[in-house]
């Protein structure tokens, strides 16, 4: 009698399941972001109140902390910056002497082989918060696409001059990537890859980054060029654009409420595919099991893992220095 399927069958030991798991999770998937401080104060290390266990820190403190996680196995990070002062411009961000072109230096210099990913973006440098310039005396507070490229092409440039590995567009300008790719390849970091934010969501899932980062646009919302929640068809034509403007990697951002976009766009596009779980996916995690309610460790390796079999390659988490520190992932 063979009438029904015995699935059970395959999940009777450890082993036999391992050896019949689909998806799993490496130290190499992983990409940490860390966010980094102007100041002068080098023992700054500022807890993130809606973010436990993340910090804004000095570059003193980040050089710390790179290289605990190192020695934990950490391959790669990405770089966000915070300022001393900030304009209407985001002239922080394209700075030679800028925040995150000197954490670039110091990490390259103690770590060259740690990939160093360079978030590139003018949000937490101007003044009113949004990702580009906006035309002066503008009252409507438009964001300006064609004239925040150049800007954008001049912070790419300046972060691989600082010895960036791969440098992250997160504006959401139309025609970033090219721009982006063109200066590069002029400067002579035609071997620099992209890592485009290619389908990015106007999400309030981004509220404690912009606690950390200091970057909450100061009127409006960012809707007018971060994408709907509700479209999936808009991010296919998201990713061809980036595909044809010269992108690397891709980005769906955020990850887990986006799993559907992920999966569609690994079955659509043949091209390395990135999610990352952002800031409020982590607070939700730490927040349920600070209270007990959930296992944070189950929790936190199943929303990963997820992430894996939606399709995605790599992951860039706040979870990574906790997992490979737990031993959760080698
Ligand atoms: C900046 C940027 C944001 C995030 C990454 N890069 C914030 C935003 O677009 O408002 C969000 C990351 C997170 O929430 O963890 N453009
Ligand atoms: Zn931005």
């Amino acid at each position: 009698m063979n009438s029904f399927h015995r699935g059970r069958r395959l999940r009777r030991s450890p082993i036999l399941r391992e050896m019949v798991r689909e998806t799993s999770l490496a130290a190499a998937d992983l990409i940490m972001p860390y966010f980094v401080v102007e100041t002068d104060d080098p023992a700054f290390r500022q807890p993130i109140a809606s973010m436990p266990g993340q910090f804004q820190l000095s570059l003193a403190e980040l050089e710390k902390e790179v290289g605990e996680a190192v020695k934990l196995g950490l391959r790669s990070v990405i770089l966000f910056g915070i300022p001393a002062a900030k304009d209407e411009v985001g002239s922080g961000a394209y700075a030679t002497e800028g925040i995150v072109q000197k954490a670039i230096r110091m990490i390259k210099k103690n770590w060259p082989e740690l990939v160093v990913i360079a978030d590139c973006c003018l949000c937490e440098y101007t003044s009113h918060g949004h990702c580009g310039i906006i035309a002066m005396g503008d009252t409507v507070g438009r964001v300006l696409n064609d004239s925040t490229l150049e800007l954008l092409a001049r912070t790419a440039v300046s972060q691989a001059e600082a010895g960036a590995d791969i440098i992250a567009p997160s504006d959401m300008m139309d025609g970033r990537v090219l721009a982006i790719r063109e200066a590069l390849d002029e400067a002579g970091y035609e071997e620099t890859p992209i890592m485009s934010y290619a389908v990015k969501y106007a999400s309030a899932y981004y509220g404690p980054f912009r606690d950390a980062a200091e970057s909450a646009p100061k009127f409006g919302d960012r809707r007018t060029y971060q994408m709907d929640p509700a479209n999936v068809q808009e991010a296919m034509r998201e990713m061809q654009a980036d595909i044809e403007e010269g992108a690397d990697i891709f980005i769906v951002k955020p990850a887990g409420p986006y799993q559907d976009v992920i999966r569609l766009m690994r079955d659509s596009f043949d091209v390395p595919l990135a999610a990352y779980q952002v800031s409020g996916e982590y607070s939700l995690i730490c927040a349920a099991a600070l209270n007990g309610w959930i296992d944070r460790k189950a929790v936190v390796l199943e929303s990963l893992i997820g992430l894996k079999r939606s399709g995605a390659k790599m992951i860039i988490t706040y979870f990574a220095v906790e997992a490979l520190r737990e031993g959760w992932i080698r």
